[in-house]
């Protein structure tokens, strides 16, 4: 689709004032009939994406007359699964399965099935659950400098990263309405912050200022400073960033935080789990953590580098007085006295178990064993990326590692790599690409084939810069593409499908 520069302009320099062009645009039969047959073009391959399954296995539609046997349903579900492993298992996938061994997800799956029934909803019922989830925010605080400062640092454990991010910027709207009278709150954001903080700012009509990254590809901490006003609730910081594994400079942001009495959250979704280990291991990790005064949430997800099972993270406060802003209570419901601490009423209980169950056999040494050997392999991809001239890392990271291309296109690498069984995450405002390291990539003669693998990619498209087949077009036209609702609608239109059976 043809884009008058001026509109790509006006996208980068406004996206409100694009937004409402957007809408006056479509409103025109020729924009619309033009964005329509972009659509139609993706379609199929949206369709193929989102409904891999359907003519491969029997599809469902409504519940069997006769219940079928549980061999037969298990069967079934062998068969589905059978072709979802060897990818992650082989270390061809960026993120998404962290540990991946046989025997510690075994070990998860024993502890799951003991507690498949418990539910913290009814600690009554179940004890173990409250034992289990304060033991696991106890021993992720302590990780995260608990034990260095005199505040009662607390938290929750919560169903993975996203719900440890909403419920923090609930928490602060609701502290900062009732303690500070703030009716129109704003959090202020690093545009490289998780996608959460916007989710967030729309469930919550929290205003979200993001403010952009410099050259450095770090955010602007200026910019940052003075888009702070008195309906600021929160600033907010990764440590390290989904996109480009970057860590932002916390100790300059509670200095922020600090003079103009707002929270900092600090997202360490992705680093909870490794930057303690880092800096112990003698990495070089800026201060992140609850050491640094100003910060008063983080978030850590367990169900990463943490080595649970998916469905746990933990959100920590600096006080149990900003915690108290997280729960829900209710004492005049029909229903009897209801409290919970979380989004969620029931909760799996089970998660919990093996999560705490991950940590206690991790333990020290097992963590700082993992993170070190990540670091190491990350290394050899970091080398092998700086090593073909057409490529350039973004900044300097640890283990998430984002790269891009002055003279090649970034996606249709990707897809090359995609061709080679690689899954690898396509980024854009830079278009890039990313991997982010695990243990399964640790495993021997990983990081030597991608360094194949890639530089076979980059010929390839070096060769055929105009083959264009697989995501490239999509992603290729969400990064260019001024008109962020026609790219919010084809993502919409994915999810149809997906639940479409
Ligand atoms: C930095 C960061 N924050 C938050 C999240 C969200 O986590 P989840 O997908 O568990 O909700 C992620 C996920 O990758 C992340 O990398």
């Amino acid at each position: 689709m043809d884009i008058p520069p001026i509109i790509q302009k006006i996208a980068h320099i406004s996206p409100r004032l694009m937004a409402w062009l957007e809408k006056q645009l479509m409103k025109t039969s020729k924009v619309q009939q033009e964005v329509d047959r972009e659509m139609e073009k993706l379609l199929p391959e949206l369709d193929r994406m989102a409904n891999a399954y359907k003519l491969k296995f029997t599809t469902h539609h409504s519940l069997p007359e006769e219940g079928l046997s549980r061999d037969k349903v298990l069967e079934e579900v062998r068969n589905i699964s059978s072709g979802e492993q060897s990818r992650w298992k082989e270390g061809y996938v960026s993120g998404a399965v962290y540990h991946g061994e046989d025997d510690h997800i075994e070990f998860l799956n024993q502890v799951y099935a003991i507690q498949s029934q418990s539910n913290p909803l009814h600690s009554d019922l179940f004890p173990s659950a409250g034992k289990f989830e304060s033991e696991i925010i106890s021993m992720t605080a302590n990780m995260l400098g608990a034990g260095e400062t005199k505040d009662d640092i607390c938290g929750a454990v919560t169903s993975g990263g996203t719900e440890s991010i909403l419920l923090a910027m609930k928490t602060y709207r609701d502290y900062y309405r009732s303690e500070k009278g703030v009716r129109t709150p704003n959090i202020i954001i690093p545009v490289t912050a998780h996608a959460a903080f916007d989710k967030a700012g729309e469930y919550f009509g929290i205003k979200v200022v993001k403010i952009p990254i410099g050259n450095d590809y770090l955010v602007d901490i200026h910019k940052l400073e003075r888009a702070v006003d008195r309906n600021t609730i929160c600033i907010v910081g990764s440590a390290p960033n989904f996109p480009h594994g970057l860590i932002d400079p916390i100790e300059d942001l509670s200095r922020i935080a600090k003079r103009n009495n707002t929270g900092l959250h600090v997202d360490s979704c992705l680093g909870g789990f490794v930057l303690p280990f880092a800096q112990k291991a003698g990495f070089s990790v800026p201060p992140f953590d609850f050491n640094v005064d100003g910060v008063t949430s983080i978030s850590a997800d367990t169900h990463k580098f943490g080595y649970a099972a998916k469905g746990t993270s933990v959100i920590l406060y600096r006080s149990p007085k900003l915690r108290s802003y997280q729960y829900y209570t209710i004492a005049d419901w029909p229903g009897g006295l209801y409290f919970s601490p979380t989004f969620a009423g029931s909760r799996p209980g089970a998660l919990s178990a093996a999560c705490w169950a991950a940590m206690l056999s991790m333990g020290e040494k097992g963590y700082l064993e993992a993170v070190t050997k990540i670091i190491k392999t990350a290394d050899k991809f970091k080398k092998s990326i700086a090593d073909i001239p057409e490529l350039e890392l973004i900044g300097d990271p640890l283990w998430v590692i984002a790269f891009k291309s002055d003279s090649l296109d970034e996606y249709k690498i990707m897809d090359q790599m995609t061709e080679k069984g690689w899954n690898l995450n396509g980024l854009h405002k830079p278009s890039c690409i990313h991997i982010c390291i695990t243990l399964r990539q640790t495993q021997e003669g990983v990081s030597e084939r991608f360094s194949v693998d890639l530089k076979e990619a980059v010929e390839m498209v070096k060769k055929n810069p105009e083959n264009s087949t697989g995501m490239a077009p999509v992603y290729g036209m969400a990064a260019t593409l001024p008109f962020r609702g026609v790219i919010k609608d084809i993502l919409k239109k994915y999810l149809d499908l997906y639940y479409k059976a």
